[in-house]
């Protein structure tokens, strides 16, 4: 009998290339002179930017193989929080490399002074342990307490729409709505992982409860 072709591991090797693809041509434009008239700054916004739509990408898997029903999706998590993760150091090496030009001690005065360095350095170091830890012997060996840690994968992205919009507001960057609209996706997928229909019968039987402990004449038996 011939063998069912895994189409989710074919299709990493191009899935693996359109990750790549926004560093490859980012570093194409830096190459030919087209970042335009502060290329720093156009490194540092277009490696952050492809870091957050990763880091919300890894999120939106669970939603989208339970919608389609492939459950075979969510072997794409790995992937693309990895190159979230890869994104975020590219970032942070672009900044501490050529914008404070390897002054790296620096950084400790950024962190202090600017609260938008402060909060994107924190979801960096929360990404560190997460991106160790992604390998199957590591989630075997940390069994109960890999789902747990893992948890703190929701926090990182809030803290990158953070950082973003406070960058924006401290005059950092052109006043723009994309920190909003990165906030409304990441809002969305969290509000999806709300059990409504978990939340909604638990209300009714509280509901039920109450009710029919306040027919109850005996306020014993009401205990
Ligand atoms: C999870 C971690 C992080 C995410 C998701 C993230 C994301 C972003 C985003 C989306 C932008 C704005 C891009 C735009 O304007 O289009 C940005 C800008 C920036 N980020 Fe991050 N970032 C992270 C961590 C860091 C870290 C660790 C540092 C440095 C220590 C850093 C330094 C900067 C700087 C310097 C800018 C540009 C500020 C300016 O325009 O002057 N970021 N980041």
């Amino acid at each position: 009998m011939a063998r069912r072709r895994d189409w989710v591991a074919l299709s990493k090797p191009p899935l693996f290339a359109l990750c790549l693809l926004p560093l490859v041509l980012l570093a194409w434009n830096a190459a030919q002179g087209t970042l335009g008239p502060d290329p720093v700054a156009q490194l540092e916004h277009r490696s952050g930017d492809w870091a957050l739509r990763l880091l919300l990408a890894t999120l939106a898997v669970t939603p989208l193989r339970r919608v389609t029903g492939v459950s075979k999706l969510v072997r794409y998590r790995r992937l693309l929080g990895l190159f979230a993760f890869f994104y975020v150091c590219v970032h942070m090496g672009i900044y501490l490399v050529i914008d404070l030009g390897g002054f790296w001690s620096q950084i400790f005065a950024e962190i202090a002074r600017k609260p938008y360095i402060t909060v994107g350095f924190t979801a960096w170091l929360l990404l560190i342990p997460l991106a160790l830890t992604s390998t199957k012997g590591m989630m075997r060996r940390l069994g109960r307490r890999w789902q747990q840690m893992h948890r703190i994968v929701y926090l990182i992205p809030l803290l990158g729409v953070l950082h973003y919009a406070w960058m924006v507001k401290s005059g950092n960057a052109i006043a723009n709505r994309e920190p909003l609209y990165y906030g409304a996706a990441f809002a969305a997928l969290m509000l999806w992982r709300i059990p409504w229909a978990r939340l909604r019968d638990g209300l009714r039987a509280l509901r039920a409860g109450t009710a029919a402990a306040a027919r109850c004449p005996d306020p014993a038996a009401r205990r």
